[in-house]
């Protein structure tokens, strides 16, 4: 199984999951727990994709906040306990590594310990001199914060009436599942690129007792968010005055993209509706910043220092934004991006090709494009405040 055909099944479970295609779907995803048995991927996550696509399968049928029976969970812990045998394939081996730690250290049911084993985990991680991709420990202190303060309700209106909140970038699921823990009321729905990581967050968002709370979507950010609000309209016909998202948290490297199609699709509430990015710092988002806190932004923002739960030398910000107007000012804020941003956004798209396409950066580029991104950013007024 090479990554364009993971790419290439991530596109067609998308279809089948945006389509009902149920029966089709569960087909798919019992193929590639196939091919993670007969070594293709490594095969703790045979386990994991059929615990998955059996807990979707009976997803209607079980009561919001209960577990999934003892007949799912103990091949799921059997078979995730051997995930360290080793297999054709070396991917996804840290993620296999963080879910055998929550299953075994976390209480199924219990949020709390799995947001601390996923927290135990990353710093384990830093000590080995590896870095986590989740946001935990002070920046999960920073977006939890941000989104219990929550958009104002104005005219009295509660949280249920919108569609609740949008993550972008899903991972194993630490975030969703702290969002769901942290905020009772508010249905989470969560856009993971991945569908091998969209099976463990699936397992991990089950075992922590919160199937009913959160729901996670397989497919690319630029192909879902169009069908967001027609998909949810049709799914809550009970709903709503309102149907856009109270609150949005951007967690993936793509921002501009992102923010340009939750404006053109209305999904971000218009007034008072909460925009959190993470990792804005160590991503050099200029033009992101700008857009949400540079002089014209339609946002009111504040930049919030944090660091990684894996390293806490290691500095990073997240934006925290609440919108101020009805209409987006998206593109007089791009024309008016000063030309240090505007250089800082052309190195950071070079970086990202980088980091991300050509396969990784020197262990020392990364530490001094984000001091070289710091002080662009601060030169030109963005940065946490004192
Ligand atoms: C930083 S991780 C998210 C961490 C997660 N929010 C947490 O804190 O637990 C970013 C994730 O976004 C996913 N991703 C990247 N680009 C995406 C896109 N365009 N649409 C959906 N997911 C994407 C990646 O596969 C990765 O799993």
């Amino acid at each position: 199984v090479t990554a364009s055909d993971l790419d290439s099944f991530g596109i067609l479970l998308m279809e089948c999951e945006q389509r009902d295609l149920h029966s089709l779907e569960l087909s798919m995803s019992r193929r590639l727990s196939a091919a993670a048995r007969q070594g293709d991927l490594p095969l703790g996550l045979a386990a994991v994709l059929d615990f998955s696509a059996d807990v979707r399968q009976q997803q209607q049928e079980l009561p919001p906040g209960s577990l999934p029976p003892e007949s799912l969970l103990r091949p799921l812990f059997a078979g995730v306990a051997c995930s360290h045998i080793s297999s054709r394939s070396l991917s996804y081996h840290r993620e296999l590594a963080l879910l055998r730690y929550v299953l075994e250290t976390a209480q199924p049911g219990h949020p709390a310990t799995v947001a601390e084993a996923f927290d135990a985990f990353g710093r384990n991680l830093g000590s080995t001199g590896s870095w986590a991709k989740f946001a935990g420990g002070s920046k999960a202190m920073a977006l939890l914060a941000a989104m219990r303060a929550g958009p104002p309700a104005p005219g009295g209106q509660s949280d249920s009436e919108t569609f609740g909140v949008l993550e972008i970038g899903t991972y194993c699921g630490n975030s969703a599942l702290r969002l769901a823990a942290a905020l009772p009321s508010v249905r989470v729905t969560t856009l993971e690129l991945d569908p091998v990581l969209v099976a463990i967050a699936r397992t991990l968002v089950a075992f922590a007792g919160l199937c009913g709370a959160i729901e996670v979507w397989t497919g690319h950010s630029a192909l879902l968010i169009p069908r967001l609000k027609r998909r949810l309209v049709e799914r809550f016909q009970t709903l709503r005055s309102r149907p856009c998202f109270s609150a949005i948290f951007m967690d993936r490297w793509g921002y501009d993209k992102d923010l340009a199609l939750i404006q053109e699709h209305g999904l971000l509430q218009q007034a008072g509706g909460v925009l959190v990015a993470d990792n804005v710092l160590t991503t050099a988002a200029a033009s992101f910043l700008w857009t949400v806190a540079g002089p014209t932004a339609s946002f009111v923002s504040q930049v919030v220092a944090v660091s990684e739960v894996a390293d806490s030398s290691q500095e990073d910000w997240m934006s925290v934004s609440v919108s101020m107007s009805q209409h987006s000012e998206l593109q007089s804020c791009l024309e008016a991006l000063p030309p240090e941003l505007a250089e800082l956004q052309t190195e950071t798209e070079r970086f990202r090709q980088r980091v991300i396409v050509d396969g990784g950066v020197g262990a020392e580029e990364k530490p001094a494009f984000t001091r070289h991104a710091k002080a662009t950013l601060t030169r030109a007024g963005i940065g946490p405040s004192t």
